[in-house]
């Protein structure tokens, strides 16, 4: 029996996740999907945002289907999803850009870097530690190498070195591993390199990086394809998998109804496509391309379509396609 944790989580995710949970029931009835409240909606309700108990659903999963949480800048507020990533060791950011002459994979090192969580303030000054392992380096680039391989074989490592030492000792165990790997490699300047995919996105296969650097590319990226609404990600450890859309919770536009579910659904994809089905992925993307062309679109892509309208159109458009017929 696969066991699939639902996180809907604050803001938006409660509107693009049911959408993205109706499309694996539909292609997976047989999955037991349950629902694991976190986020600040429950630290506003409970004083607390993720309890030893939530964190262990989450471990009892096969996956988990996570939407966004809101962090408050608040001093003493411990942001969700970091904790969950650390504490189940999603090491592996897996944020895939696709679209119209475009498919990259950004790779991302998603459990330290800038994201340590070490941080002090005093008076005048406040420093957060960039750490970057060898055990956190290595795994990543074996990753992003196992991806390569089965894509073009080429992997370019985005990189600080030119200024800062611990991107020196990144970038040259990501050389390392891709020598070890067979893997053709070449090294790139992070911010000449988001200049660069942007301009030339054709050039880029897979990228890896360090955790902020990764964050920032893959958002900048997302406008090659229609933006936040569109891209979906997986995190994965050795372990565990869990998989989410590369946007926040949007309290900009929460409420409205008008949030793109299409990252969400293609999140629930790379769930599948992990769980060993594939077709079912391939699917998913097959009715969402065809729901788009179909002019079905939320507002933040240029239509005027609901969350609920874009949703029923991708999953009449699923069991088109999976059964032959409008059942
Ligand atoms: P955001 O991704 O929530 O929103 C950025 C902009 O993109 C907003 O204008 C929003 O309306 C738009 N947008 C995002 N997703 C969209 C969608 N599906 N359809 C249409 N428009 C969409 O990022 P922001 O505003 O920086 O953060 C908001 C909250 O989300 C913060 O509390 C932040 O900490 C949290 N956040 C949580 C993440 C997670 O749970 N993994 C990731 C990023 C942010
Ligand atoms: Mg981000």
């Amino acid at each position: 029996m696969t066991t699939i944790a639902v996180v809907e989580g604050d803001g938006i995710g409660q509107e693009v996740i049911p959408v993205a949970r109706d499309v694996l029931a539909l292609l997976h009835p047989e999955y037991e999907c349950y629902p694991v409240e976190v986020g600040y909606g429950k630290w506003k309700k409970t004083g607390e945002a993720c309890t030893a108990d939530d964190i262990s659903l989450l471990r009892d999963a096969d996956a988990i289907l996570f939407g966004a949480v809101t962090t408050p800048p608040a001093a003493d507020y411990r942001s969700v999803v970091l904790q969950i990533r650390k504490e189940l060791d999603l090491y592996a950011n897996l944020r895939p850009v696709r679209g119209k002459g475009v498919d990259i994979m950004v790779v991302r090192e998603n459990t330290e870097g800038l994201y340590s969580g070490i941080e002090w303030q005093e008076e005048d000054r406040a420093s957060t530690l960039r750490v970057i392992t060898r055990k956190g380096s290595e795994r990543i680039a074996r990753a992003a190498c196992r991806i390569a391989r089965e894509r073009r074989n080429h992997l370019t490592i985005g990189n600080k070195a030119n200024v800062i030492k611990s991107d020196v000792f990144f970038r040259d165990i990501c050389i390392k591993t891709a020598e070890e790997e067979g893997v053709l490699y070449t090294t790139a300047f992070i911010d000449a390199l988001t200049l660069d995919v942007l301009m030339h996105p054709d050039r880029y296969d897979v990228i890896v990086t360090t955790n902020i650097f990764g964050d920032i590319l893959s958002d900048a990226a997302a406008y090659l394809v229609g933006g936040l609404g569109m891209l979906p990600s997986a995190n994965i450890g050795d372990r565990h998998a869990l998989f989410e859309p590369v946007h926040g919770s949007a309290p900009d536009i929460a409420g409205q109804g008008i949030a793109n579910p299409v990252a969400a659904v293609r999140s629930a994809a790379m769930l599948l496509h992990h769980q060993g089905d594939a077709r079912g992925a391939a699917l998913i993307e097959e009715a969402i391309r065809l729901t788009a062309e179909a002019g079905i679109m939320t507002p933040d892509t240029g239509g005027k379509a609901s969350t609920a309208e874009v949703g029923a159109a991708i999953i009449s458009t699923l069991r088109r396609l999976t059964y032959g017929t409008c059942r």
